[in-house]
């Protein structure tokens, strides 16, 4: 199992190109299944969780090639399947999200509960609870959804009690194909959401108000082929900001829009980082040692759960002491001890709070990664640490960080992947 060495205590220093968003590629890779016309989705970013998304849509029977720079190509024009099957399913709950588009073209579709991160109970209540609005029958049998809509969706006033991410895309892609207008309220605003939108639309969808906590899909009868590229990854955009803040480095980021990230910066400003924008790079310059500040997570435009765990390393080094409130998952703390390892000093409060005393310095331990965001805290705090850190079980970085050696070393850091 592929784990990975650094050697820590080196400033980040440099400059990168940030990837395509795994959050809105994902979505859009499973929104392809909505026509039977060819789907080029470019500046897809090369990661575990999108080669199991494309062997999921050739589970099902479309035809998918990954070409070059990077860009998917799907054409979903006969499936032989309509079961997105438990052994893909499980390793990661984005697969759900082919449900809405099955379902909606195909009257039929049945998916396996999800599994993914081992953050919280993470269920898909919602996301049930939506197509039932829209007409679909639920069935829960064996660990698998059966949904069945013979006579098609139909469209719907739908309130989500809790603005879920993936619930949200789930139905707005079901609603684009459905019978007449559906009005999703409550949804979820995050920026994955408008990419997913303005993709839909590209394919001949009606869908407005993305971004807003209103969307108003109107559906029509059928959507065809379009080319849509990424947005950039907000999330590692972030976490390379968190990564050279905490080393007291210097990085500038291209091809990202400051904008989806206005909560994060303005937690580095106040931690000390000198921070400077365009209108599609973010340079950060942290002169000395980070200040501690409070973070609590929410929901899009608030501070996002997913950069909780990086800046928790960030917080363990800075002056001073802080709290961290995760509010959108439970049990999302499991990184705190591993980062204890090398001499935080992390406490929690209970379930969704913990207390950051803030230390002058790390040192280099043997850890183990929990999930993926978890894991890049490790990074963080293994490049701050003196010494050599080992982490362990990378598969999870795998899964959301594109090229992280590679990256990590442009930027001046001492890693390698070791076995
Ligand atoms: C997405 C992101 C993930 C991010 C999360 C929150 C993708 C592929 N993943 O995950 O990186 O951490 O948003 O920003 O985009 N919930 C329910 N019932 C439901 C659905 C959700 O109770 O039917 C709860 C969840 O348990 C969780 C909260 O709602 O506590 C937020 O979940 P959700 O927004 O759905 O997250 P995901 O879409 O799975």
């Amino acid at each position: 199992m592929d784990k990975l060495l650094i050697n820590g205590g080196r400033r980040l220093e440099g400059s990168l190109r940030v990837s395509g968003a795994k959050n809105a590629a994902l979505p859009i890779l499973a929104a392809t299944l909505l026509t039977g016309e060819t789907v080029t989705v470019a500046n897809a970013p090369h990661l575990n969780d999108v080669t199991t998304m494309v062997k999921l849509l050739g589970r099902l029977g479309a035809d998918v090639a990954v070409g070059e720079s990077p860009q998917v190509t799907v054409t979903a024009a006969d499936l032989r399947s309509l079961k997105a099957p438990y052994e893909l399913v499980k390793t990661m709950r984005a697969s759900f999200l082919v449900m809405g588009p099955l379902l909606a073209r195909f009257g039929e579709a049945e998916v396996s509960l999800p599994g993914g991160c081992a953050i919280g109970a993470r269920p898909v209540d919602l996301h049930l609870k939506g197509f039932a609005a829209l007409g679909a029958d639920i069935q829960v049998a064996d660990g698998y959804v059966q949904a069945k809509a013979p006579r098609g969706l139909k469209g719907a006033r739908i309130k989500l009690d809790l603005a879920t991410v993936g619930g949200t895309e789930n139905l707005m892609m079901a609603a684009t194909l459905a019978e007449g207008e559906t009005i999703i309220d409550g949804a979820a605003r995050e920026p994955e959401i408008v990419d997913l939108g303005n993709c839909l639309n590209a394919m001949g969808a009606r869908v407005s108000g993305h971004g807003t906590a209103r969307l108003r899909i109107v559906g029509v009868p059928a959507l065809h082929g379009a080319k849509h590229a990424v947005m950039a990854d907000r999330v590692e955009a972030g976490t390379y900001l968190i990564a050279a803040a905490a080393t007291r480095g210097r990085v500038r980021l291209r091809d990202i829009d400051p904008g989806a990230l206005s909560a994060v910066l303005e937690r580095l400003q106040a931690a000390g980082a000198e921070i400077e924008a365009g209108a599609d790079w973010i340079a950060l310059n942290m002169p000395g040692r980070p200040g501690a500040v409070d973070i609590e997570t929410r929901p899009y435009p608030g501070f996002p759960t997913d950069m909780q765990a990086q800046f928790m390393a960030m917080n363990a080094v800075a002056e001073g002491s802080c709290r961290i409130t995760e509010t959108i998952f439970e049990n999302r703390f499991m990184h705190a001890q591993e980062i204890n390892r090398l001499g935080a000093d992390i406490r929690l409060l209970g379930p969704s709070q913990a207390l950051v005393n803030g230390v002058e310095s790390l040192k280099a331990a043997r850890v183990m990664a929990t999930d993926l965001r978890a894991s890049f805290s490790l990074v963080v705090a293994g490049l701050v640490a003196e010494g050599e850190t080992l982490i362990d079980r990378i598969y999870h970085i795998d899964r959301g960080y594109e090229m992280i050696e590679e990256k990590l070393s442009a930027l001046g850091a001492d890693v390698q992947r070791v076995s």
